[in-house]
């Protein structure tokens, strides 16, 4: 048998695992202080959720959805017959639109409504060509404020992004911040004219694959690496310059307020993602350290359409997705990754086998203080019990012992002393606890003089 994970699939072994609840942790932080509310939808839906909101001439639908099959529809595949929509599911490539169907079901904006903001995060799928920074199963964290439709939102969800980035640990000065706008319904289908007339002028120049989108998804275009279709690109009429006044207005309103907020942004007029929700405003954050081609740490946008494509109300809607995988390539290059969690701090060890019962009750005690404790499940002598504390970094490893115990007494060692104190059973909680809180309390005196002498 293979023992590989899947192709474009990893392991997340247990230190990538604590950075992944730490992203997530620092998201609901920051998230909730602008009110965000977690919510899960399933990891599969109808595949026709996907089709219809991100849209069937994207990539991610034509050419990278993972489908699911169930027992009944094996059975109806190998019989020849077609799948109802029913029976077609696909492995969720994105939140976003999952989002808007919970949103659609549960009437989660009604009409009149405050508008709803919440937060997630998790796996998704896309059968990509695997390579650096680019994954078949990623993960995402991701945030959606649906029934919105002032240029605040779009600022708030900008900063927000960028101050979620910033508490990670992402620094400022690395990160490239692209906006750009595409238009709504009023001012698309003419610049959609614009850019046909231009492509079919230029259709030569461009690669196989631009010749086909230039009938299928023509924006996409702005998005190839090809040189050819670059330099045709850079002279094509973009949407930027092509917006009605109200789509204008509402781009420049967003600018100005990130730019007072001192977000350092590039307006991009080739970037317009890879998902057709898009109306007006999307950004991106873009960071070169530690990533090749796959540079996109996170990004997102406005989809004013998407509930009504979805079956809803007419409700405006946007939001962003971060990257998880790209993001730490980002901070290791940058040297910024989070610290993982603390080393435990209480071992407790038997000195005989005839205390290894009161050692693991000792254990549940300290536990049930929240004191991280580990003992032995193994049967090791006592030398090795301390060797596997030191392993652990472990600061304090209480030591049961018979003699000690007839006289309802343990010994608490300090490891990096080597100092060992006779303590009685019954206060063992009591004076563990008053030992860390000490240990805090000189830790935040120490970060303390840190800082000011950095300011001095
Ligand atoms: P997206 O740009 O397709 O947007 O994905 C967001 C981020 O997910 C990317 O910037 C990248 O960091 C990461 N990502 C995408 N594909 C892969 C992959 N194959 N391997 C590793 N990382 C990847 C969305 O998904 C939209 N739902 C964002 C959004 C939310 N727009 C509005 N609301």
């Amino acid at each position: 048998m293979d023992t590989r994970s899947p192709r474009g699939t990893v392991d997340l072994l247990p230190e990538q695992a604590r950075l992944w609840d730490i992203f997530v942790r620092t998201a609901t932080e920051v998230f909730s202080g602008y009110g965000y509310e977690p919510i899960q939808t399933p990891i599969f839906e109808h595949t026709d959720l996907f089709v219809r909101g991100i849209g069937e001439a994207t990539d991610v639908v034509s050419k990278e959805m993972f489908t699911v099959l169930g027992p009944s529809s094996v059975a109806a595949l190998k019989a020849g017959e077609d799948l109802d929509a029913d029976h077609r599911l696909t492995l969720r490539p994105e939140g976003t639109a999952s989002v808007v169907r919970a949103v659609v079901q549960h009437n989660l904006v009604p009409k009149g409504g405050a508008p709803l903001k919440v937060h997630y995060a998790g796996p998704m799928f896309r059968y990509e060509r695997p390579q650096k920074g680019r994954q078949r199963q990623f993960l995402q964290i991701g945030a959606e404020l649906i029934g919105a439709n002032a240029p605040t939102a779009d600022a708030e969800m900008i900063i927000m992004l960028v101050r979620f980035y910033e508490a990670i640990g992402v620094p400022r000065e690395q990160m490239r911040i692209l906006v750009n706008s595409m238009g709504d319904d009023a001012c698309r289908p003419a610049f959609r004219g614009k850019l046909d007339a231009y492509l079919s002028d230029h259709r030569d120049a461009l690669c196989p694959r631009c010749q086909e989108r230039a009938d299928t998804n023509p924006l996409r275009i702005f998005d190839c690496k090809n040189p050819g279709c670059i330099a045709v690109m850079e002279a094509a009429p973009t949407l930027a310059d092509n917006l009605c006044d109200d789509c204008a207005d509402h781009y420049d309103r967003v600018l100005r307020m990130i730019s007072h907020a001192g977000i350092d942004y590039t307006e991009d007029p080739s970037l317009v993602r890879g998902l057709d929700y898009y109306t007006r405003t999307v950004f991106e954050v873009q960071v070169d350290a530690g990533l090749g081609s796959q540079n996109a740490i996170g990004g997102g946008g406005r989809y004013d359409r998407l509930v009504e494509i979805v079956g809803g109300d007419p409700t405006p809607g946007l939001g962003f997705s971060i990257g998880f995988e790209r993001t730490l390539l980002a901070l290791e290059a940058a040297g910024t990754t989070p610290e993982p969690a603390d080393e435990f701090v209480v071992y407790v060890a038997a000195a005989e086998d005839a205390t290894r019962s009161v050692a693991f009750s000792v254990a549940q005690r300290l536990r049930d203080v929240d004191v991280r404790t580990e003992l032995d499940h193994q049967g090791r002598s006592l030398k090795s019990q301390f060797k596997h504390a030191d392993r652990l970094g472990a600061r304090l490893t209480v030591v049961v012992g018979t003699d000690e115990l007839s006289r309802g007494e343990i010994v608490v060692r300090d490891m990096d002393a080597k100092s060992e104190e006779v303590v009685g059973l019954d206060g063992i909680e009591a004076y563990i606890e008053s030992i860390v809180s000490a240990w805090e309390i000189d830790a935040y005196f120490e970060s303390w003089d840190g800082a000011s002498s950095d300011e001095g």
